[in-house]
């Protein structure tokens, strides 16, 4: 029996508890004990623990005293009680025991061992010995439970795990070994998730000490992210079971990508915001931005949410007109899992302000528009949204649709039929939408016509014999004409004069420069004027007279009169064909305050005093000499302010 005892003590236990089951309810005594109450109490404790061994030491006869207790270990006595002596000489222990024992005398009596060792399992009999009652026996069977050791878990590599296991990728298989070292009876050993227990392994006694569990997931999905197993070792209900958890960690990729359309459609120049949002990537996905397939090369702002499932990325950025219609990607990709990357693309829709710009008709030569051809214009509009109206200008004035007029404005056109001079210039077009207004540069209408004479009626020209005379001709023609023609009639017919008498100023001008001999170069002059659209229908003209002196200027009148000026204005006679002054003198009685000269018969004449009574002679004066004079009176205000004022 002991030696099968110490082999196989779970094996040997459990039978020994069914005998003594059965014989304490046939009421048999097993055994080579004495024979006399054979109760067999059997005791459990954990090694390290305490173990109390009842021994029942009331008599049955009231008078009756005890004696002696004495314990024996199978058989052979290691503890002993003088119920005769008093103080601690009534106690006895032998050297195994040592101090480990302690008889406790008071109701209900027993031993009570410390630090309960692996040998002390034995079958224990305590005797007690009575004044007056037979000796009694009682028999104890002590089992001590070593615990086992902590369990390890050991992940596929058999790399011990200490807290987490992983990371696994999404998808792949766990295997984690709990191994169980020791313990006496061999323990249980499970696998639990949370209260349940996904596996047992039942205490075998194979003679390895060692307890082996596997938990095996062939397929980890999102439920195991972060899921807590335990392994648990137990072999006795004295202690509590020996856990050790476990956290699974484990790579999942993003499930799903999202722009968030924020403030679409956007508008070309303004900086935007706009969202893209991962979910369910851990640890959280990395965003990144991409147009047409090229990465962004900004900066986006992102953020996780509280239970990292969800990640936004913020992308602030200004659109640029080329990138209307482009595809905007945003990219949730995984740290570390390789073909996770999932994406999303929106179709860029920006609006910017109307792109304008001018062309002439293609079938026209710009610088070969006579008056009276018929003229077309484009006006080419880049534009989102499409512009909802296009206004044509000429020369910063704003055109209107005139069919009678020739002018015909349409919305991509504009027509002008017949064009005539007063057409050239700047044209422009304007294009609006709800971004704003976008104008074209100008373009230059050129039309090219005639010369025609900016005089309207034939001009006077005085020349003296023998004295050179300037003669300017002046023409409006588009392009400036480069060839003038001068002619001279008189009484001997149509001269034309040569060309060394005249400049060309290349701006419409023409200086003839004539001096005539005698009264015969007196006569008509007549200037015309060649371009490229031909030349002048209607020739410039000028009567050329001799040069007299001028006549006396008239209705000489006093405008503005102070208390220190007048402001005088006459009317000019015939200045006799030359360059004629106008003079006026300012008398005050005998002497001569002012002698002023002017090109035009008007004169403001200042610091002549208050209150003065004063003469005014005028006339006109030319390279032939004075005309004669006007005179007239006028009288200065008196200076009232002042006498008020004093
Ligand atoms: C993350 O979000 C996805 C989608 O909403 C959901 O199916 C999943 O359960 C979430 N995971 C966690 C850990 O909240
Ligand atoms: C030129 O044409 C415009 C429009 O047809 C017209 O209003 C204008 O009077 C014309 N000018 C001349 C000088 O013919
Ligand atoms: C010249 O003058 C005469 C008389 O004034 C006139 O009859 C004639 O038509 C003129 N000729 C030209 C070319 O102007
Ligand atoms: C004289 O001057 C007055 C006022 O300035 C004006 O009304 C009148 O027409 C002029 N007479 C002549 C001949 O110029
Ligand atoms: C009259 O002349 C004075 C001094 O030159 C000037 O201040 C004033 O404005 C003039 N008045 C008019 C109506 O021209
Ligand atoms: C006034 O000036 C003119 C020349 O500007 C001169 O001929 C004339 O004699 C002067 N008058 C007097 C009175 O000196």
């Amino acid at each position: 029996m002991e030696s099968s005892l110490r082999a196989s003590p779970t094996r040997v236990l459990s039978l020994w508890t069914l005998l003594l089951g059965c014989f304490n309810i046939a009421g048999l005594r097993p055994g080579s004990v004495i024979a006399e109450s054979l109760d067999m109490v059997t005791v459990s404790a954990v090694a390290g623990g305490d173990a109390t061994l009842p021994c029942d030491t009331r008599s049955t006869q009231a008078s009756d005293v005890l004696l002696l207790v004495v314990w024996y270990k199978n058989d052979v006595p290691l503890y002993s009680y003088d119920g005769r002596i008093k103080g601690p000489s009534a106690h006895w222990a032998d050297d195994v025991l040592g101090g480990r024992a302690r008889w406790h005398a008071a109701t209900p009596s027993s031993l009570r061992i410390r630090d309960v060792i692996p040998t002390d399992r034995a079958m224990y009999r305590c005797r007690v010995d009575f004044k007056i009652s037979p000796t009694r026996n009682h028999k104890i069977l002590l089992d001590v439970i070593e615990l086992p050791e902590k369990p390890k878990i050991f992940d596929e590599r058999d790399k011990e795990i200490i807290g987490v296991a992983g990371p696994y990728e999404e998808s792949t298989s766990l295997k984690l070994t709990c191994v169980v070292s020791g313990g006496k009876p061999m323990p249980k050993v499970r696998w639990w998730r949370d209260d349940k227990v996904i596996a047992t392994l039942a205490p075998v006694d194979d003679g390895s000490r060692l307890s082996i569990l596997e938990l095996r997931i062939p397929k980890l999905t999102r439920d195991y992210y972060e899921a807590v197993y335990t392994c648990t070792a137990d072999n006795t209900v004295l202690a509590p079971p020996l856990r050790v958890n476990v956290q699974i960690q484990i790579y999942l990729r993003p499930l799903f990508v999202e722009i968030l359309a924020r403030e679409q459609p956007l508008s070309v120049g303004q900086t935007s915001e706009l969202a893209c949002k991962a979910v369910g990537a851990r640890p959280p996905a990395v965003i990144t931005w991409w147009m047409d397939d090229r990465q962004m090369s900004v900066t986006a702002i992102q953020k996780n949410s509280d239970d990292k499932n969800e990640t936004i990325s913020f992308l602030r950025w200004t659109p640029r007109m080329d990138q209307d219609g482009r595809t905007l990607t945003c990219r949730a990709a995984h740290v570390s899992l390789e073909h996770s990357t999932i994406e999303t693309s929106v179709t860029l829709n920006l609006h910017y302000v109307p792109i304008v710009s001018l062309q002439l008709g293609s079938k026209l030569n710009p610088n070969d528009i006579e008056e009276g051809d018929d003229v077309y214009f484009e006006c080419i509009v880049r534009s989102n949204p499409p512009a909802y109206k296009v206004v044509w200008e000429h020369d910063g004035q704003i055109m209107t649709h005139n069919q009678r007029a020739g002018v015909i404005a349409g919305s991509a056109h504009l027509a002008l039929q017949g064009v005539n001079r007063s057409q050239a210039g700047k044209y422009a077009c304007t294009a609006s939408n709800v971004e704003g207004d976008g104008k074209s540069p100008p373009v230059n209408l050129q039309v090219i016509y005639k010369p025609v004479c900016v005089a309207t009626a034939t001009a006077i020209v005085g020349a003296a014999i023998n004295e050179p005379t300037k003669v300017t001709c002046e023409v409006d023609a588009f392009p400036p004409p480069k060839n003038f023609q001068w002619t001279l009639n008189n009484s001997m017919g149509t001269l034309e004069i040569e060309a060394e008498k005249f400049t060309i100023d290349g701006k419409g001008r023409s200086v003839l420069s004539y001096t005539p001999a005698s009264e015969k170069d007196y006569g008509s002059l007549a200037c015309r004027a060649t371009n490229l659209a031909g030349q002048q229908m209607e020739a410039c003209r000028y009567s050329l007279l001799p040069a007299v002196r001028p006549d006396p200027l008239s209705n000489c009148s006093s405008v503005n009169l102070t208390d220190d000026s007048a402001e005088i204005r006459c009317a000019a006679g015939y200045d006799g064909g030359l360059q004629t002054s106008y003079i006026v003198e300012v008398w005050e009685s005998k002497n001569l305050v002012a002698n002023v000269s002017t090109a035009l018969p008007a004169w403001i004449l200042r610091g002549l005093g208050s209150g003065k009574s004063l003469k005014l002679v005028f006339y006109a004066y030319n390279a032939r000499g004075r005309s004669e004079t006007n005179m007239m009176r006028i009288n200065t205000l008196a200076r009232l302010a002042l006498h008020t004022g004093a």
